[in-house]
């Protein structure tokens, strides 16, 4: 008895140091250790992304409502990957995927979502107000505008209305996604438009909040100049997001499809679970994508993005050109990811 005491005391005591070893900074191998709350997106224009979450985070919000703020802020910049402002379909049709996950395992998603604004709240309310997951197309719309969503036409960025004219010409189903800038004819896809504007796909971010509690979201309009009705990871619990309260958080971007069929994002945490870092962990996802089919790899961008439960974080990408934001109360930057190809 009086062992079994001591143990269950000596297990107390140990969940309660864990928040002063997570809030020791420190670098070490390319593995960071910063102290929570923490937010991490994909992309640079994750930045604005992460000031918008950061703002309920530092004032000890929860990770969940910075998961929504910050996939709003995206969602409200015209813009040639996210939102009514994003990349049409191949009939020039705007249609978005979100997705949204809670410390409790509960998630929302919406899919092919046409004319509202915010995928991402629709989302959530169907996390909160459904006993669904995923609503897609037509359904998804009548549940938005069944809940205070109010319909309002795309609005093509100047950059994804000059792509898609440009598309037009030949009409090529070739998937050209944030791949690095092409240097001439070779086999990559231009991570940038004519226009000199990348071509990133997604918005996905993690947070964590000051409790230590874990979320996260994904909002995209998609592959540019896809099929009408096809839905990527973006929309995908286990695919383009995925959270494990107990273990970490991942989310991805790229070409959906690879990373559907790994179940790229559920694999990383699963990953994390058996002891690997973040990046670690990414850099695994990525090989499995690499290593089905290493001809095909190279034409193509995956990249995961992590962090697990001591708010370390890293990422992984096929090819180089993938980066993603990070924010602390002691960082505000800008990482590059680590990957295979370099072209
Ligand atoms: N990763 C976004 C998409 O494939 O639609």
């Amino acid at each position: 008895m009086a062992n079994r005491i001591d143990r269950r005391k000596f297990l107390q005591l140990s969940v309660l140091s864990t928040p002063l070893l997570v809030s020791k900074k420190s670098i070490a191998n390319g593995i960071h250790l910063p102290n929570i709350p923490i937010v991490i997106s994909t992309w640079d224009s994750g930045m604005e992304v992460n000031a918008a979450a950061w703002k309920i985070l530092s004032t000890n919000g929860r990770a969940l409502d910075a998961i929504e703020a910050g996939a709003r802020q995206i969602e409200n910049t015209i813009n040639c990957c996210v939102g009514l402002g994003g990349n049409p379909d191949r009939d020039g049709i705007v249609t978005l995927d979100a997705c949204i996950m809670d410390e409790q395992s509960n998630c929302g998603a919406v899919a092919g979502l046409e004319q509202i604004k915010h995928p991402i709240s629709v989302a959530r309310k169907v996390m909160e107000n459904t006993p669904h997951v995923l609503l897609v197309g037509n359904g998804a719309q009548q549940f938005a505008l069944e809940n205070g969503f109010s319909k309002e036409p795309a609005q093509l960025s100047e950059t994804a209305e000059n792509a898609y004219r440009e598309w037009l010409k030949k009409s090529e189903y070739k998937p050209q996604i944030n791949v690095e800038k092409n240097k001439g004819n070779g086999p990559f896809a231009p991570n940038f438009f004519p226009d000199g504007s990348p071509n990133h796909d997604t918005m996905g971010l993690l947070a964590m909040d000051q409790k230590g509690n874990l979320s996260g979201g994904v909002t995209t309009s998609g592959m540019a100049f896809k099929l009408h009705g096809r839905v990527g990871d973006s929309a995908g619990i286990g695919a383009g997001l995925f959270v494990d309260n107990e273990v970490g958080a991942a989310t991805s971007s790229g070409v959906g499809e690879e990373v559907i069929r790994i179940c790229g994002t559920h694999l990383v945490v699963e990953f994390m679970r058996q002891g690997l870092s973040p990046e670690k962990a990414c850099k695994k996802a990525v090989e499995r994508i690499v290593n089905r089919d290493p001809e095909k790899a190279k034409t193509l961008q995956v990249g995961f993005l992590a962090m697990n439960k001591k708010g370390e974080y890293g990422a992984y990408a096929i090819q180089k050109g993938f980066v993603f934001s990070v924010k602390t109360k002691e960082e505000n930057q800008i990482h590059e990811s680590k990957f295979i190809f370099s072209a």
